[in-house]
């Protein structure tokens, strides 16, 4: 293993990546990933907690793979980069069990974004969900991760993996390096119609595997300023969806400095400002096409994810011996063991 500190991090098998996810948290990761060691997860266990019929269980194996490859077209080297699927590695689940005496109910109950979860699928919180931050630090500890690049909703949860392992190292001894979150430089991005944040759900989003025709096609349907009703009365940039696209993306800061002062001045259409835009995110996600098409090839992120799990379990075994140490349960184990051993001798003695 190399000396770098180690990045865990990861989504759900739910759908495909969007723009939000990009400056959320995507960035970040292709950013750390040669300081880093990086591990990236396929939460599959993760998305039962609301999602858990037979039907939706079906697509999360396409979706791990549109995962990977979202990943790497976003500019995630897979040299760099390990991948695993969670439910293939069943030590999770030890080392969640053995978490769930490090942290209480009222405090897991108090997570808004875990409450948010229930109510946006519609249902009573599972016990399942309740634990979800306590499965995500079993996730971020079983490879000993330090840091966590994660989008906002996922802070309280790093926060609860930070109090578990603190607990842990304090009751047990020194073990798990208490992990840190890292959030993207914009906590999350509006969506193509302004007010709700981008989400699949919301149907606002812009995919990152959108081809140029349904970028163009997003685009051109935007809301923007909602009181300028003709080109020629001044318009408001700030807050406006076109304009934080344009300032995030368009790699030609001029050109938007020079729409924004003619949309002020109302001497600029939102059919210029949004065909301008088409332009400078097709220019964003060509690179990302790119890299795609390389690894398209049915197979190739299976055989990623495949050896990265491979790795991942082994380390994960580790993690969980060395874990049952300090807490004295392999002690206890061998020893009844050699004590069953010796009887067994004796009879046949
Ligand atoms: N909770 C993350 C999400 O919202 C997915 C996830 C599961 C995760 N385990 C993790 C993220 C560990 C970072 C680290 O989809």
């Amino acid at each position: 293993m190399s000396g770098k500190k180690r990045i865990l991090t990861g989504d759900r098998p739910t759908g495909k990546l969007h723009l939000g996810h990009y400056v959320g948290t995507l960035k970040n990761r292709v950013n750390l990933q040669h300081e880093y060691d990086s591990i990236y997860i396929i939460a599959d266990l993760h998305m039962l907690t609301t999602k858990n019929t037979p039907e939706d269980i079906a697509k999360s194996e396409k979706n791990a793979c549109q995962l990977v490859l979202d990943a790497i077209s976003a500019g995630i080297n897979p040299e760099n980069v390990q991948f695993y699927l969670q439910s293939a590695v069943p030590e999770i689940h030890e080392l969640y069990t053995l978490l769930q005496n490090l942290i209480t109910v009222p405090r897991l109950e108090r997570i808004p974004s875990l409450k948010d979860m229930a109510r946006d699928a519609n249902i009573e919180m599972p016990y399942g969900l309740l634990g979800y931050p306590v499965l995500q630090t079993a996730d971020i500890i079983c490879v000993q991760a330090h840091l966590v690049p994660v989008g906002k909703d996922n802070l309280a949860h790093v926060e609860i993996a930070r109090e578990i392992t603190r607990r842990f190292n304090n009751l047990y001894g020194e073990f798990f390096p208490v992990p840190e979150a890292l959030q993207g430089e914009e906590a999350s991005l509006v969506g193509l119609y302004g007010k709700q944040k981008m989400s699949k759900s919301a149907n606002n989003a812009i995919f990152i595997s959108d081809s140029p025709e349904e970028v163009t096609r997003k685009v051109m349907k935007m809301t923007t300023d909602p009181n300028r009703i003709s080109a020629d009365i001044p318009g408001r940039v700030e807050g406006n969806p076109v304009f934080i696209y344009h300032d995030l993306f368009n790699a030609d800061q001029t050109e938007v400095e020079g729409l924004k002062a003619r949309y002020r001045t109302g001497t600029v259409g939102d059919v210029e400002v949004k065909e301008k835009l088409a332009v400078a995110l097709n220019n964003f996600l060509d690179p990302f096409r790119e890299r795609r098409q390389k690894y398209e090839k049915s197979g190739v992120v299976e055989e990623l994810i495949v050896e990265g799990t491979a790795s991942v379990r082994e380390q994960v075994k580790e993690t969980v011996y060395g874990m049952k140490k300090m807490m004295g349960l392999t002690g206890a184990w061998n020893r009844i063991r050699r004590r069953a051993e010796r009887y067994q001798k004796s009879k046949s003695e």
